[in-house]
């Protein structure tokens, strides 16, 4: 049987980066709430010049090179974002052009919040098995500070810009790569995180500007107690369905929008925190990015093996989740 291998990964977050000193001389916080609250201690902030798709581009240039793989090969291309470059066309169709991907390939934009890029490796991943495409290229990539409103401190203390990127390709060999991946969504809960205007619903006009309905609004409280226990869920899920153990899982990379979330899970599935990849200290919550980004650095820093299972957890706004099992 064949299977799908994710052959080459990348990252890229903007030079500039916004501590929480930083953010204390803007709103009223302090370094100490914010990293004993978050475990956030500084964000990435991409320049004012610097949109998704330049993020996308660097993160996509990186992973191919990673895989050894020309952009002349892709034929699938998919960016899960919440913050596109516009709202329309898409920005893969941007970055396909920018990054010489060729035309006759497939490109869309998903739109699934923090678990983008999961629901983006589900798509490729069916769309590989069926024969129907050879190579694709998933991204998921975020300028989140164009969303932030900098003078509301319950959001701009959390949220980080940054972009990662894989490669994924069809293998022959059995037992490798994707050995399964589930996705949900929950859209009664959808506004307990989301941008107000700017839509359909509501379209841009001077009153959703002085409104600030352009930004993200959330319920933190009640997306963390959510985020703990679907993650859980889908988490216990996916190892069963797949005849593993929890501690078979050598890594999980959990969406990193809290270093509490992640000790909540850790502690309900009963692993140790140092199974489990956190890099949120450095990136704040990136959304689509997260998982990618904390991908990347984890295999940088040898923490993926040949043989190991990683298991990728993710939940966003929607509410979407999902759950991602590799094999290496
Ligand atoms: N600095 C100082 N004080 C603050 C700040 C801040 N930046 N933000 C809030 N406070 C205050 C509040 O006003 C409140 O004061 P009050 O008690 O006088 O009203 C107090 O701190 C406690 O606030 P809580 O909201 O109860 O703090 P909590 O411990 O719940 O932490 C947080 C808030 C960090 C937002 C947490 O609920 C969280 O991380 N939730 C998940 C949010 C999330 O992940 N969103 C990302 C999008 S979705 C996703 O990625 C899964």
């Amino acid at each position: 049987m064949a299977s799908v291998i994710i052959a080459g990964v990348g990252a890229y977050a903007p030079e500039r980066i916004l501590t929480n000193d930083d953010l204390a001389k803007m709103v009223d916080t302090s370094d100490e709430w914010i990293r004993t609250r978050s475990g956030i201690r500084e964000r990435h902030i991409a320049a004012p010049d610097q949109a998704c798709s330049d993020l996308a581009l660097i993160a996509a240039q990186r992973a191919l090179a990673d895989a050894k793989v020309s952009a002349s090969e892709v034929d699938l291309l998919i960016i899960a974002t919440a913050t596109p470059d516009y709202p329309l066309p898409s920005t893969a169709c941007v970055v396909q052009h920018k990054l010489g991907v060729p035309p006759h390939a497939t490109a869309f934009d998903i739109a699934a919040a923090c678990s983008g890029f999961v629901y983006a490796l589900e798509i490729a991943y069916g769309q590989l098995l069926t024969g129907r495409y050879k190579c694709a290229l998933i991204i998921g990539s975020e300028k989140l500070s164009s969303i932030t409103d900098w003078s509301d401190r319950t959001t701009c203390v959390l949220f980080g810009d940054g972009a990662g990127a894989a490669v994924l390709k069809k293998s022959d060999q059995d037992g490798i790569g994707i050995i399964g991946s589930d996705l949900g969504a929950d859209g009664e809960l959808a506004e307990y995180l989301y941008t107000p205007a700017g839509g359909s619903r509501c379209p841009a006009s001077p009153k959703t500007v002085e409104e600030k309905g352009h930004f993200l609004r959330m319920k933190g409280k009640e997306i963390f107690k959510n985020a703990v226990r679907v993650m859980e869920t889908v988490a216990r899920e996916m190892v069963e369905q797949h005849h593993l153990s929890l501690d078979q899982i050598n890594l999980v990379i959990p969406h990193q929008a809290n270093v509490r979330i992640v000790e909540a899970l850790a502690g309900n599935l009963g692993l140790p925190m140092d199974r489990f990849y956190v890099n949120i200290d450095r990136y704040g919550n990136t959304s689509s990015a997260s998982i990618p980004l904390a991908l990347d650095e984890a295999r940088k820093a040898g923490k993926i093996k040949p043989g190991d299972y990683t298991l990728l957890v993710a939940f966003g706004a929607g509410f979407t989740y999902g759950s991602t099992l590799i094999r290496w």
